[in-house]
């Protein structure tokens, strides 16, 4: 009855012995075979899986705004965070074109670009108000992708937006910052030249006459003094007359530091030339002044800065430079007037100095406020050990 059975499963091409079990080891092998197959799809499926999952979790817990529209600007894909910053579902939003949630304003360029993407144009990265569904626009910034199907064509565009508001923000705040300092700055400066002109005036109405005054007194004193006394005071006398001088000299220089020679009878060559002199002769610094006086005058404003400048950049080298020479060549070409101050110091290394106006180097900075103030621009360029050289150019 087994055997029976048996015969009749292995049909008829009567299989026994040797073939049926060549035929068993077979199928036992493609048996192995399909296992095998079907867990590594198993283990692809649970890959990919995981894989998804992954990319899900990372598109939805983003801060950025990822979307996909479809070739006709139709939202197919928002992810969550959509919700937190416009106000809207994100079953509110799929099925509306991307233009519902672009603030008026920037509806044209957006289009305009997305038209430009799906042409398979590359677009560059650009910032746009969103609206929330509170009315409250929205900065973002964003960077959009065409995609294609496998016969390359455009069927959509995908996007990361960026709520930029913080930014924004901290921009302003710098922005208003800088336009404060620099007021401050061009107040700071205005406040120095008033203050400047009033010490020097006080020094002459004030010091300056009341000295003469003394110094004639002194004279009289010597003048009329009795034989036996004039032996006794001599000395006193005229070491209070030679102080008196003294005194009276040293509050000219002052003085003439302070206040820009009479600029409008001078002109602004000869009074850099005047000041030139006095500062070779006061720190031992050669200085040749070259070029010929600016036809037709540059208004007063631009020659009271031009003076302030070059005088700061003496005073600098001065302070800093070592310089045995310094060259100064003014020039007017092509309706820019042009200054340049070189020295042949000991130089040093621009860059650090931004950090050093923090602690108060303000001679640099108050320089290139007064050249911006007057339309012009200010470039200094120095190397240790090379020398330093001032450029200043100012439209006429
Ligand atoms: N001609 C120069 N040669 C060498 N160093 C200079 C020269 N001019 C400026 N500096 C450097 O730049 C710095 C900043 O100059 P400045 O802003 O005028 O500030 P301050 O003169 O008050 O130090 C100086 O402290 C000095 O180190
Ligand atoms: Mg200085």
């Amino acid at each position: 009855m087994k055997k029976q059975a048996l015969e009749q499963n292995t049909g008829d091409a009567a299989k026994t012995g040797r073939p049926l079990m060549e035929e068993i080891r077979r199928l036992k092998r493609k048996v192995a075979r399909l296992e095998k197959a079907e867990m590594e799809r198993g283990r692809a499926e649970a890959a990919r899986r995981e894989s998804e999952e992954k990319y899900r979790t990372l598109i939805e817990s983003t801060g950025d705004l990822i979307f996909i529209v479809n070739e006709k600007g139709i939202y197919t894909y928002v992810n969550p965070q959509f919700e937190r910053a416009t106000g809207y579902s994100v079953r509110d939003l799929i099925g509306q074109p991307f233009t519902f949630l672009v603030a008026p304003e920037h509806i044209e360029s957006t289009i305009r670009r997305f038209r430009k993407g799906i042409r398979g144009e590359y677009t560059l990265p650009y910032d746009a108000h969103l609206v929330h569904r509170n009315g409250e626009k929205i900065p973002v910034e964003f960077l959009v992708t065409t995609q294609y199907d496998a016969t390359g064509r455009a069927v959509g565009r995908f996007g990361i937006g960026r709520d930029i508001t913080e930014r924004k923000r901290a921009e302003e705040i710098l922005r208003q910052q800088s336009r404060q300092l620099r007021i401050l700055s061009a107040r700071l400066t205005e406040a120095e030249e008033s203050e400047r002109k009033r010490i020097a005036r006080e020094l002459h109405d004030q010091v300056g006459q009341n000295l003469t005054v003394v110094g004639i007194n002194l004279s009289i004193v010597r003048s009329k003094l009795p034989a036996e006394e004039m032996k006794m005071l001599r000395a006193r006398l005229e070491d209070s007359m030679v102080l008196v001088e003294e005194i009276t000299e040293f509050t000219r220089g002052l003085m003439s530091d302070l206040r820009p020679p009479d600029m409008d009878i001078l002109g602004l060559v000869a009074s850099i030339g005047w000041f030139a002199e006095r500062f070779s002769m006061r720190t031992g610094v050669d200085v040749v002044v070259e070029g010929e006086e600016i036809q037709p005058r540059p208004n007063p404003d631009v020659e009271n800065n031009v003076f302030r400048i070059a005088q700061e950049v003496l005073n600098n080298v001065a302070k800093h430079a070592r310089a045995r020479r310094v060259g100064i060549r003014i020039e007017a070409c092509d309706a820019i007037l042009r200054v340049v101050i070189t020295d042949d110091g000991i130089g040093f290394d621009p860059s650090r100095v931004r950090r050093m106006e923090e602690q108060g180097g303000w001679g640099i900075m108050t320089m290139t406020e007064r050249a911006e103030s007057i339309g012009g621009r200010f470039v200094l360029e120095s190397e240790p050990g090379k020398g330093t050289c001032v450029t200043l150019e100012v439209p006429l």
